[in-house]
């Protein structure tokens, strides 16, 4: 799909020339400006092959002057940029949508400090999520948010889209666990809160409008973090249930029996397990059930972990909540198992051209939407399939369709965010609202809120260059 899908048209910014092409090489090196329209490719396409941009022109800075160079001559030359960490962002945020310049952070991969006493860890915006989470192991700590994508998402990126994941249940969101930002603004202004202490109430907190905001106030070029010990001992079980009524009795005696040990509740229904097992040539370790409850524990006792968790087994199997389960306590059949979820969102990709929601609902609710979207759409799409952070109250809903169609795409929106907006759930819980949903911002957000945001857009970038087309609808 191009812009023209999408009905958006290019904004008045400034087309690349020559010199600047010339100035870009100056501040970066000629080897670091990326002009080859096959070499821009994979940049210009989102990780679901859902929306294709233009650009011909991709930056690749090292330092935070760099980038400072960089957008003082965009916002100089009024050209557009767009912001690109890993590229697995799932809203069509991090590729350009007509000839945007891509400024990668791919080159800004350093890791700043690990203090092992505080648990701070200081890096550039570019360092892996997966590679950050190996350096911290060394030093006996764990980042505080784990993603399917972690092999290719940058910390930046995570930050830049307030990435949720499948340890925010324990940890919470990085709206918590970041303690510091450093940003470059439109202008090239670096605005510096790369504070590493945990309490600062002096004035307003900036780096939280920075968090989630997306590309869109400015580029995050550092950060520091708050990383827990890494748990001693670490359990999976997982369940097969026939009703999502007694999935969440499952998720009700989890919390009951394993109290502070508890670290991920994750679910799916049978068409993700037929849909992963399919087309990723996965084994379902249990009997066929309609519903699957993945329930992790991270603590600093094997034994004690271990007792609490059988006893939690035990009462569930005992009481009929539970039809079938497992429990893995090392680290092949956990991996195995936690395989199973994670890459959902690839499997889904296998089964065609898909459509992927990302609600915060009340969890007793969260299967009603799939169940809705399931009637009003029958014998229209291919699956129609619900997974997600359990524990969070955040439903990944998916459908899927053998090719992309505008009929189909009108019987799904606003069916979905009109269904969710009536019963008070966020139209996105963890993915942003990127270049697919800002239209539907106003289905979660009050018109004050969203005028509100507009203000602070036009303070932190008056002519628009950073992600235009993202995150804030139009006509407000
Ligand atoms: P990109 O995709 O490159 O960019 C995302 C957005 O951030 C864009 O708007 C971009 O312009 C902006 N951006 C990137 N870097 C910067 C920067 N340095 N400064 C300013 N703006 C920037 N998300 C979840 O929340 N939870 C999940 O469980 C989860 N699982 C995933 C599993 C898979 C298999 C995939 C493919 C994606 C998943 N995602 C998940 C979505 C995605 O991985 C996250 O949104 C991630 O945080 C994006 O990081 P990235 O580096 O790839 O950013
Ligand atoms: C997940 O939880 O698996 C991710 O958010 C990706 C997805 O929604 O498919
Ligand atoms: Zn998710």
């Amino acid at each position: 799909l191009t812009s023209d899908t999408y009905k958006v048209e290019r904004g008045n910014y400034g087309e690349i020339a020559s010199e600047d092409i010339s100035i870009f090489k100056d501040i970066v090196g000629c080897s670091h400006v990326v002009t080859d329209p096959s070499d821009l490719e994979g940049n210009n396409i989102d990780w679901l092959k859902t929306v294709r941009g233009q650009s011909k022109l991709m930056v690749k800075p090292k330092s935070t002057k760099e980038v400072s160079e960089i957008l003082k001559h965009c916002n100089e030359r009024n050209l557009a940029v767009c912001p690109q960490g890993g590229n697995t962002g799932l809203v069509g945020g991090s590729v350009p949508v007509f000839d945007e310049v891509i400024l990668s952070t791919q080159r800004m991969n350093k890791i700043i400090s690990i203090d092992p006493i505080s648990g701070v860890l200081v890096c550039q915006a570019g360092c892996i999520l997966e590679t950050a989470n190996k350096d911290l192991a060394g030093h006996g700590l764990i980042a505080p948010l784990d993603l399917g994508a972690k092999g290719s998402c940058h910390l930046g990126g995570n930050i830049s889209t307030n990435a949720g994941g499948l340890r925010l249940l324990r940890y919470g969101s990085l709206r918590g666990t970041v303690l510091g930002v450093e940003a470059v603004l439109s202008d090239g202004a670096v605005l510096d809160c790369l504070s590493t202490l945990r309490k600062d109430n002096t004035g307003y907190d900036l780096k939280q409008l920075m968090i989630g905001s997306e590309g869109t106030l400015g580029v995050v070029t550092a950060l520091s973090i708050l990383c827990p010990q890494k748990p001693a001992s670490v359990n999976v079980a997982f369940l097969g249930v026939e009703s999502f009524e007694k999935v969440l009795k499952i998720q009700q005696c989890a919390r009951k029996d394993l109290g502070e040990i508890l670290s991920a509740v994750e679910f799916m229904d049978s068409e993700c397990m037929r849909n992963v097992t399919h087309h990723l040539n996965m084994t379902n370790p249990i009997a066929d059930c309609p519903f699957y409850i993945l329930i992790e524990t991270s603590g600093s006792n094997a034994s004690h972990d271990e007792e609490k968790l059988g006893r939690f087994l035990e009462e569930v199997m005992d009481a009929g909540i539970a039809d079938d389960g497992t429990l893995a306590t090392d680290y092949t059949k956990m991996e195995a198992i936690w395989g199973l979820r994670e890459r959902m969102a690839e499997a889904m990709l296998h089964d065609g051209y898909n459509f992927k929601y990302d609600f915060s609902l009340p969890t007793d609710k969260m299967y009603d939407l799939v169940r809705a979207s399931r009637e009003h759409l029958k014998g229209i799409c291919k699956s129609v399939v619900g997974y997600g952070h359990l524990g969070d109250g955040n439903l990944h809903l998916n459908i899927t369709c053998e090719k992309y169609s505008r009929d189909i795409h009108s019987a799904v929106e606003p069916f979905v965010y009109e269904w969710t907006s009536r019963h008070k759930g966020s139209v996105s819980a963890e993915h942003g609202l990127g270049f697919k949903k800002r239209q539907y911002m106003a289905y979660t957000k009050s018109k004050e809120e969203i005028m509100m945001m507009k203000k602070i857009k036009q303070l932190f970038d008056p002519k628009g260059i950073l992600n235009p087309y993202k995150m804030l609808p139009d006509n407000f």
